[in-house]
């Protein structure tokens, strides 16, 4: 099943701010009435945000952000890591307040109606991004299992990922040591000998992503990544968001992130 087709057409909508709350130390989470938005929105495909608080102030150009909750009779939502102008803008939007957003732009993650297993690798605000494919799984009937990397457990967001999807979260910090590369590997490597997914997902790091390319190869597993890069248009016409992906035939494309991505096969991207 494709959970995220090209969306055109958009359009630029001003929409209300239902809830706005800081998540954890350094997150964010705004929460959206925009009913039928959100009922057209996938898993994997993003808004761009005009990021402009309740005064007005914020940058000129509009930001990428993942959607993180959506669906049908659900609010519109999106989970920030607060780091520019752009999200501090965003973050302080107050219920009541409007917000212009464009989309949902670009193409989602899939999912097949065969598989019974999943693995998703997720680090840091990457989480966002691939949280809303765990309701899309438990809906197919699809088992979640899911390594998240945080710098310490007051970061892990567990819940904010996983909601009521029951998708079983092994958390791994940088705080003890466990996120390390080599410690991920050996904790993937005995979940895919004890029971190897139809497929695995990532985000959010370009270690972590070059990692499970690499054994999703070994293991012969299909895979997805969400790629990031910073955009200007998010339509597809100013290409300052392309990326290199390997093509069909072994060669090296460069892709648009907002049009071709933001998801991609897992062998075909390359890092960065
Ligand atoms: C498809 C997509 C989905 C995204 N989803 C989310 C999300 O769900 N939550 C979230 O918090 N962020 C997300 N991002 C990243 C977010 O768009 C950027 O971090 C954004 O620039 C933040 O705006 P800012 O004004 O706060 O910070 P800026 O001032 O724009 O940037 C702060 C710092 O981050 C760097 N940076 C900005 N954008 C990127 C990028 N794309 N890749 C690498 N470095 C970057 C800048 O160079 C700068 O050093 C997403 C990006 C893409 C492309
Ligand atoms: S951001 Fe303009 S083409 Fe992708």
């Amino acid at each position: 099943m494709d959970l995220g087709p090209a969306a055109f057409p958009v359009a630029e909508q001003t929409v209300t701010v239902i809830e706005s709350a800081p998540v954890g130390r350094r997150y964010h989470r705004i929460l959206l009435d925009a009913p039928e938005l959100s009922a057209r929105s996938r898993p994997g495909q993003f808004f761009h945000l005009l990021c402009r608080d309740g005064a007005g102030n914020g940058p000129y150009l509009r930001r990428p952000m993942s959607i993180w909750r959506c669906g049908a009779g659900q609010p519109l939502g999106f989970l920030l890591h607060v780091k520019g102008k752009g999200t501090a803008a965003l973050a302080r939007l107050r219920a009541g307040e409007a917000v212009s957003v464009v989309g949902p732009l670009g193409r989602g993650f899939t999912l097949e109606p065969s598989w019974r297993r999943i693995l998703i690798l997720a680090r840091g605000v990457g989480l966002a991004t691939l949280a809303p494919l765990t309701g899309a799984a438990a809906a197919m009937g699809i088992a979640v299992e899911a390594v998240l990397s945080a710098r310490a457990p007051q970061d892990l967001m567990a819940e904010e990922f996983a909601g009521t999807s029951g998708a079983q979260v092994m958390p791994v910090f940088d705080a003890d040591g466990s996120s390390d590369p080599a410690r991920v590997e050996a904790l993937l490597r005995e979940r895919f000998d004890d029971a190897r997914p139809d497929a695995v997902f990532t985000c959010g790091s370009n270690r972590l992503f070059l990692l499970l390319q690499r054994l999703s190869a070994e293991y012969g597993m299909a895979g997805q990544v969400a790629l990031e890069q910073q955009m200007g248009c998010g339509l597809g016409m100013c290409f300052c968001c392309v990326r290199q992906i390997r093509d069909a035939e072994g060669g090296v494309i460069n892709l648009r992130v907002c049009t071709e991505g933001p998801v991609f096969d897992l062998q075909a991207a390359l890092a960065w």
